[in-house]
């Protein structure tokens, strides 16, 4: 079974895993039921200078509290939105899980699933969070969700690559796809867990599931070199790339050229549970996201989105393909980046850079 054989690396990937899934209670169920949204003080859910309109007049505006209560609830809908998406993830993944059991080495299938279980457990886990912080201002569910308008495209993302799955009988594309998702989702979460003014019980939480998501990120990133490889004809590998590099362009931190409808009405409604009036939400939106008051995002967001970035060159830089293909993603991808692609393409030791770039070190449980 000779594509099995490229998956090798399942195996280690599951030796991990089964090290950590009967602690996956302690680990991320235990730390959000201990939550108390009373103990918030003037902690932060998210990462200061991510926290959506940061800087911007309206954010001035706001005044302390809600400025709090604007980062906490940008934590709210980006973890919902994650926890939408992993549901999303659970469903390929177990599509994928049944296919591998069918045709292939079913340990590889086991793994598979086995991230099924550790995503439910997320899920779970950043949903009591978020009930209890929207609580706290009077809020629920259904008023997250009724402002979150994009969490629809997650559906879409299922049924376009089940289709696809379906058609080309593996999914090996979703997991090829999978890694600037991972990338995106690592840079926010990675940056709150450095983030001082952070809430330390939700530190743990995030820290915990940043070391669950690293291996999942192995997961893509090895996938989707071993995906690439065993595409069969010229055609269908140049498709994918071209495919890779527009969806990794569009994917973002902070403020992004491709800000498209729905991400829009998320934002603005986010701003108008803060108690903005809609018309001037609106329009706070607009001077955001065409930069009218702070040309340059704040360091982090800029950081952030240099980093991401980096990621995505590095992989593109190590697939196989030819040197045409190869230029031609990483064109697309810094156009989607254009804001930092000058600084992102100097060499990071030339002391021309303006900030510091994002370094992670290795997490260990807390
Ligand atoms: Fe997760
Ligand atoms: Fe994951």
């Amino acid at each position: 079974m000779a594509a099995a054989a490229g998956f090798a690396f399942t195996r280690r990937l599951q030796r991990v895993s089964d090290r950590d899934v009967n602690r996956l209670e302690d680990h991320f169920l235990t730390p959000a039921r201990a939550f108390d949204a009373a103990s918030l003080g003037d902690r932060l859910l998210f990462p200061r200078q991510m926290a959506w309109f940061h800087g911007e007049p309206i954010w001035h505006e706001l005044g302390t509290e809600r400025q709090l209560m604007l980062n906490r609830l940008t934590f709210c809908q980006s973890y919902l939105s994650t926890a939408v998406a992993e549901a999303a993830t659970n469903t390929l993944n177990f599509q994928a899980s049944l296919q591998t059991l069918i045709r292939e080495d079913p340990e590889v299938a086991f793994y598979m699933a086995r991230e099924v279980v550790e995503e439910t457990t997320h899920i779970q886990a950043f949903l009591i969070v978020i009930r209890k912080v929207l609580a706290h201002y009077g809020l629920d569910l259904d008023d997250l969700r009724g402002a979150n308008v994009s969490l629809p495209l997650s559906e879409r993302y299922v049924q376009a690559h089940a289709l696809l799955g379906w058609l080309r009988g593996n999914l090996d594309f979703y997991y090829f796809t999978r890694f600037p998702l991972n990338v995106n989702q690592k840079t926010v979460e990675r940056c709150a867990i450095d983030e001082p003014d952070l809430h330390d019980g939700v530190r743990t939480l995030l820290k915990n599931h940043a070391i669950d998501e690293a291996r999942h990120m192995q997961m893509s990133r090895a996938t989707g070199k071993v995906a690439l490889s065993r595409m069969r004809g010229r055609t269908a590998r140049t498709l994918a790339c071209v495919a890779f590099a527009r969806f990794a362009a569009r994917l973002y931190i902070g403020r992004h050229a491709a800000d498209g409808r729905l991400q829009r009405a998320t934002r603005t409604r986010t701003l108008v549970l803060c108690g903005v009036e809609p018309p001037r939400a609106a329009r706070a939106y607009r001077d955001w996201r065409d930069r009218i008051h702070q040309p340059e995002d704040p360091p982090l967001v800029r950081a952030g989105r240099r980093y991401y970035l980096r990621q995505m060159e590095s992989y593109v830089d190590e697939l196989e393909v030819g040197p045409r293909l190869r230029a031609y993603m990483k064109r697309v991808i810094a156009a989607g980046y254009a804001d930092v692609v000058g600084a992102a393409a100097l060499p990071r030791q030339s002391g021309l850079e303006r900030e510091p770039g994002l370094e992670f070190g290795e997490l260990t449980r807390s």
